[in-house]
């Protein structure tokens, strides 16, 4: 007898094909068009297995219970809820799906997204926790994305499914992202795996946000985060609030791969943040912001690193005397 795993390993791949081969029917029209729109041809969505659940309660139960998968199994995968009826009824229904894969390629999981305006679900809906799939490790993309990392030294973290597409096809090979959840210490540890394991130590992740209140408190938390790393992390702000996926769409390949290519220094990034949130046109706006700022420098470990992201302050506040904020931020180090 097979294994939990290779089993549940099994049904995912079978849905996943099923999946695809529904993208093609005439229901999934509004699938298409909504990969037509975001720019994504029919070999893009190939490439990436992108495949469409048609609306209705068991088709894949059904499909899955013709291929062998018991109830049991189809429910322990999270391939189908259980109905208040008693019988199991599909997850995913009237969506586009993406496959989840883990590092090695396997399909371990599926995101969702709603097409439909009369769907009153999540925009996006993905497996729950289950024997194969725990979000808070999952990576999307990194089946692809793991050796442009390990190659170049660097990763490049993004929000969604669509955005890792728009990446990948703007030529730029090492985007992951989270599914669903938060960028969060066991993603941390997997990219650090990644960067460590390549000969040109390099060790860099940039993450990018759109200009949301979303996206800026996210790239805070993964600033939270940057002494964990054994690496330089950068944030790629997206122009307009646009993400990596509209971007592309409106600007091209090239400017995917200008962004990418030109992020700001997670700390810098922070100061800036520190020093917009207060009203530097009064003494008193700056001298908050100047204290909001130097407990973030004084976080920084590198002594001469420290020592220039002080004279930048200096500069963003209008502090002509440097020394201030440097000795500054060393009382506040002390007390650390
Ligand atoms: P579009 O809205 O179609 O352009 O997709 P998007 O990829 O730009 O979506 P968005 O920026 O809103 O979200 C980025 C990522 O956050 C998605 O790929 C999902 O993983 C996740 N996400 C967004 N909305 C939801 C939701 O309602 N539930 C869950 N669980 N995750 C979500
Ligand atoms: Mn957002
Ligand atoms: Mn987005
Ligand atoms: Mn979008
Ligand atoms: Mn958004």
């Amino acid at each position: 007898q097979k294994g939990e795993r290779t089993r549940l390993v099994e049904a995912h791949k079978v849905a996943a094909d099923w999946y695809q081969e529904q993208l093609e029917t005439p229901e999934a029209e509004i699938g298409r068009t909504f990969l037509a729109e975001r720019g994504f041809d029919a070999e893009a969505a190939k490439h990436f297995g992108v495949g469409y659940a048609p609306v209705g309660w068991e088709h894949l139960v059904r499909y899955l219970r013709g291929k062998g998968f018991s109830d049991k199994e189809i429910l322990l995968g999270g391939l189908a809820s259980q109905g208040q009826r008693g019988g199991l009824i599909d997850r995913f229904r009237g969506r586009l799906v993406w496959p989840i894969r883990d590092t090695t390629g396997e399909v371990i999981g599926f995101g969702a997204r709603r097409l439909r305006e009369d769907d009153n679900g999540p925009k996006y809906l993905n497996t729950p926790e289950t024997p194969i799939y725990k979000k808070s490790n999952v990576l999307y993309g990194l089946d692809l994305a793991k050796k442009e990392i390990a190659k170049s030294g660097r990763a490049v973290v993004v929000e969604g499914y669509t955005d890792v597409m728009a990446c990948h096809l703007a030529g730029v090979t090492s985007a992951v992202a989270t599914c669903g959840t938060s960028f969060g210490e066991d993603h941390i540890k997997i990219i650090r795996r990644l960067l460590m394991d390549t000969s040109q130590y390099r060790g860099e992740t940039v993450f990018t946000f759109d200009g949301d209140a979303a996206g800026q408190k996210a790239a805070l938390r993964a600033f939270e985060d940057d002494q964990k790393f054994a690496a330089r992390t950068s944030i790629a702000i997206t122009p307009g609030g646009m993400d990596p996926c509209e971007l592309r769409l409106t600007k091209g390949d090239d400017a995917v791969r200008e962004l990418i290519e030109n992020p700001v220094p997670l700390f810098e990034f922070a100061l800036r943040s520190a020093v917009e949130r207060h009203r530097v046109d009064t003494a008193e706006g700056r001298a908050a912001a100047l204290e909001e700022a130097s407990k973030i420098i004084t976080k920084i470990k590198d002594r001469s690193i420290q020592h220039e992201y002080a004279v930048q302050l200096a500069g963003l506040l209008g502090i002509l005397d440097e020394q201030f904020v440097v000795r500054r931020i060393s009382q506040l180090a002390r007390w650390q």
